[in-house]
């Protein structure tokens, strides 16, 4: 769940106590139809939404479920100030002892996809009140964490079948930043599989070896922004390139979101390689679809290849099986395609990030893959 534009900065509480890493089951929920907003009429069997876990703030903990999103920085999660977040858990700060006000409030507006749903204008708006307060996680407790209540919502989050969002990005503010100064590894690992397979987990602080098969290959980030980016110089499809595809693109990895993002031309050309009948869906600029009668038996490997810190190139690749994320609301005999157009992004999510282990080396500055154990 990149959010263009926006971006704020947390305070860290610090303090002395030993933190040991932890494994935490992460939960699949798919976002329910909501007839006001346009939804994908979704297939549960291949298509994973959000992988979601509860999150214990405050003292007496109340459970608040979160994403944990590798393209955000900060955490935020619905309260009970929020006139507007009714459908969602909403955390009461006036039950919390340890909850202690930060005094400033701002809105931010911004772009987002949830789901597979295309990146559509700034109709994102949240108005944030800072504060701290105790947060755990997996046996994990850390105090005077920063967050952020939200007091204001546009209906565009309504769907969301979470009550916030924990920030993951390279810059690990908050609740990661908070357990890497109680002595935790600045690092943490997602296992995220697809939803008939279940059991997903992330790692705070370690690697379970037990997730993956052979030894995981590292590739240096990209740049030294938040979010958690890899030079790619090049992808294939089906074994096929072009001039346009072999060029070299820094590709951004997003654990919010569920598909993938390549300006329109990148887009366009990939799906050249996969069918001439994948065809944009007028209703719902920026996404694709071909007959669902047909996309299962289309090959569309994809291998995005990287460069190992060593040196070498290896391939992270997505699968045929992903293709397809289920069948549009509006024209349910044409199946939707993994990719979205959008300029100015190159970003995979949940549709490469499930068949692949991953960790995310905040202290190293790098990403580890390995095929994951399925
Ligand atoms: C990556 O995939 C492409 C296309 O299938 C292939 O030609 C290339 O040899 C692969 N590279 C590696 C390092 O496996
Ligand atoms: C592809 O589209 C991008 C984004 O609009 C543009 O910057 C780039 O020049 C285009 N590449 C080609 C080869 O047309």
């Amino acid at each position: 769940m990149l959010r263009i534009i926006v971006s704020i900065l947390g305070v860290l509480g610090i303090v002395q106590v030993q933190a040991t890493p932890q494994t935490i089951k992460l939960e699949s929920k798919l976002a329910t139809r909501d007839t006001s907003i346009k939804r994908r009429a979704l297939n549960p069997t291949t298509y994973l939404s959000e992988h979601v876990n509860s999150l214990l703030v405050g003292t007496p903990p109340q459970t608040v479920s979160v994403v944990f999103d590798t393209g955000s920085s900060t955490l935020e999660f619905a309260s009970t100030l929020c006139p507007t977040c009714a459908s969602q858990v909403q955390f009461d700060s006036t039950k919390s002892s340890t909850f202690r006000d930060g005094g400033s409030t701002r809105t931010i507006t911004f772009s987002t996809g949830v789901g597979v749903d295309p990146v559509v204008g700034n109709n994102y708006q949240l108005t944030l009140r800072s504060a701290t307060d105790t947060v755990s996680v997996g046996g994990l407790t850390a105090p005077g964490v920063s967050l952020f209540l939200i007091t204001k919502q546009t209906p565009t989050f309504n769907i969301d079948p979470f009550s916030g969002i924990q920030g993951m990005s390279t810059s690990a503010q908050g609740f990661f930043a908070s357990l890497v100064n109680q002595g935790l590894p600045s690092l943490f690992s997602l296992y995220l599989t697809p939803l008939a397979v279940g059991n997903a987990e992330m790692t705070i602080g370690g690697i379970d070896s037990t997730k993956f098969t052979g030894t995981p290959v590292f590739a240096s980030l990209a740049a030294t922004t938040a979010a958690w980016q890899l030079n790619s110089p090049g992808l294939s499809v089906n074994g096929k390139t072009n001039s346009l595809l072999s060029q070299p693109r820094r590709i951004i990895f997003d654990s919010g979101t569920s598909n993938v993002l390549f300006p329109i031309n990148v887009t366009e050309a990939i799906y050249a390689l996969i069918s001439p009948d994948i065809k944009p869906n007028p209703d719902e600029p920026g996404t694709y679809g071909i007959a669902c009668n047909r996309i299962s038996s289309l090959p569309a490997v994809i291998d995005i290849t990287f460069t190992s810190q060593s040196g070498t190139p290896f391939n992270l690749t997505i699968p045929s099986s992903e293709l397809s994320v289920g069948p549009f609301a509006s024209d349910p005999s044409t199946c939707q395609t993994l990719i979205n157009g959008f300029n100015g992004l190159n970003l995979v999510g949940g549709s490469l990030l499930k068949h692949w282990y991953s960790i995310w080396d905040v202290g190293g500055q790098r990403m580890g893959f390995a095929p994951a154990r399925l």
